[in-house]
């Protein structure tokens, strides 16, 4: 597993997708930039997501909110008192940790004993193996797992409760040691606000205290009414959005799954008080759809409900998918009552309500949110894609198996040798399809190594243009899954590659 992860990182600076931000300087933790390949890739998520939400339902518009929100944003939205991450140091080696980080490091510790066990019976007893009931009634596995849920459960009820003397307290009687020095000695636990602070305007005086936003969410909920009233929208309407978000992320690690900077795609439903939860089943249903469309694979989604619910909830799931370093959360589905609408009501003092003319009255409406990172779905898809594959005759070739639909370049055009006038061919195939997908020419190399270089990068098909091209105006084109090649005439390129690529 952590091999893989390895490669996905160092496959993704390679071939040009993602490059730690200004590396020249040593790079800035947990902040990554897109290359040339990753660009485009992200942009046809983004858009992939985009058509399925704002194109496929009329009654879901768009917006592109400003990440600068005026300030009282972020006290009506409960992010100025409550959006924080407790943290803990190391008084030796003076680092900084998320104490909730270090005791779910420790819980998964005790996990992988019991997983273990598991895994060693269903070795010794093969079909036979029944894991729930060895679950059940095997006294060492039973005592870790009830040993996992005690401290997880202990650690969720003190933050819950904001009692951090008893976090540092958990820390302590489990003898969580730092990481990096094994030393035990720890500071307090004190809460830290994620938002970025910054200022707006020049003078000390006048300058106001700003946050870069931490989620899209509110450019929706203040611009709520604009919407429904320009847009003529009526109940249940959603407004979509995609755009940056930033959070001091204290934890930096796993590569673009936790960043600093990152990119949301969120829509926020609003409904009929009393409706919500049949919207909440339709979006988890929705949603979890549109990922398994992207066909990686079913079993690497499932749904985690929670059972502990922010203060604005009542119903909330993630669509949590089976990354490199195991099942985590994709995508937020939150049932989020009237609680943001009323609370810019409360602190703005102008009304957020819709007029139904059936009832001729006004309402708060509720919200039903779908919130995916993008950078999250681009490593969800980028790390399934990767694969390394041995051939018939036993060499292996590295192949990034992206959606066509989401492939970053959707064909490359290849003169199988660099004279009698075949690059010339090739370039008119280029000039001619270029208006309606991305391709790319190369000549450089034989055309095994070439093959093998776009089947890395992921493109969906090559083109090469031979000999035989001049006199009957056919090409070969290869198809990267199954390396299959068909002659075909040139003027049936497009609806090939169409056929696969549209989204
Ligand atoms: N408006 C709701 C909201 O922001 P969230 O669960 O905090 O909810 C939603 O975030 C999604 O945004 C997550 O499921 C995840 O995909 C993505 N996300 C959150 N924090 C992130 C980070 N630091 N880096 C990358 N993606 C992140």
């Amino acid at each position: 597993q952590e091999d893989l992860f390895k490669n996905v990182v160092s496959h993704a600076k390679e071939y040009g997708y993602i490059f730690p931000s200004s590396e020249i300087y040593d790079g800035l933790s947990a902040v990554y930039d897109y290359a040339q390949n990753g660009v485009e890739l992200k942009k046809n998520i983004r858009e992939y997501w985009w058509k399925s939400m704002v194109q496929m339902h009329e009654n879901i518009v768009g917006i592109d909110a400003s990440i600068f929100m005026h300030p009282t944003t972020w006290k009506a939205s409960g992010h100025v008192d409550a959006f924080s991450d407790p943290l803990i140091d190391n008084k030796d080696s003076k680092k900084r940790y998320r104490a909730d980080v270090l005791i779910e490091d420790y819980a998964e510790k005790i996990n992988i004993k019991a997983q273990k066990e598991i895994d060693k019976a269903k070795a010794r007893f093969g079909d036979a193996f029944n894991e729930q009931e060895f679950v059940t009634t095997n006294e060492r596995v039973k005592g870790y797992l009830a040993q996992k849920n005690e401290i997880l459960q202990r650690m969720a009820r003190s933050l819950e409760n904001d009692d951090l003397a008893d976090v540092k307290a958990l820390i302590e009687e489990l003898g969580i040691a730092c990481p990096e020095s094994g030393s035990k000695n720890w500071t307090e636990v004190r809460q830290f606000n994620l938002m970025f602070a910054t200022k707006l305007g020049a003078s000390a005086d006048t300058a106001m205290d700003l946050y870069l936003r931490p989620e899209t969410a509110q450019g929706i909920f203040v611009n709520f009414l604009n919407v429904q009233k320009t847009g003529r929208m009526k109940i249940p309407f959603g407004i979509a959005q995609t755009g940056k978000a930033f959070r001091n992320e204290i934890v930096a690690r796993q590569f673009i799954f936790r960043m600093r900077e990152f990119e949301q795609m969120e829509m926020q439903f609003f409904v009929k008080p009393g409706e919500e939860m049949k919207w909440y089943e339709y979006w988890k249903t929705t949603r979890l759809a549109w990922h398994k469309s992207l066909g990686l694979g079913e079993e690497n989604y499932r749904f985690h409900d929670h059972e502990k619910l922010a203060h604005y909830a009542n119903a909330a799931a993630d669509i949590e998918f089976n990354f490199p370093f195991g099942f985590k959360e994709l995508e937020g589905i939150h049932s989020r009552t009237d609680f943001d609408l009323k609370a810019h009501e409360q602190f703005s003092g102008k009304k957020l309500q819709f007029f139904d003319n059936e009832s001729n009255s006004s309402y708060v409406p509720y919200v039903v949110e779908t919130s995916v990172g993008l950078d999250r779905m681009f490593l969800a898809v980028f790390s399934k894609a990767l694969q390394e594959e041995t051939l018939e005759d036993g060499s292996t070739r590295t192949v990034l198996r992206l959606p066509s639909v989401l492939a970053p370049t959707k064909a490359a055009i290849l003169p199988l040798v660099k004279k009698d006038g075949l690059p010339d061919v090739a370039r008119e195939i280029i000039e001619d399809l270029k208006w309606d997908f991305n391709v790319a020419y190369d000549e450089k190399d034989a055309v095994g190594r070439r093959y093998r270089r776009q089947d890395a990068l992921g493109t969906p098909f090559c083109i090469t243009v031979d000999h035989q091209t001049l006199e009957d105006k056919t090409v070969t084109i290869r198809h990267r899954d199954s390396m299959q090649q068909d002659r075909v005439a040139i003027s049936e390129l497009r609806n090939i590659i169409n056929n696969e690529v549209a989204m």
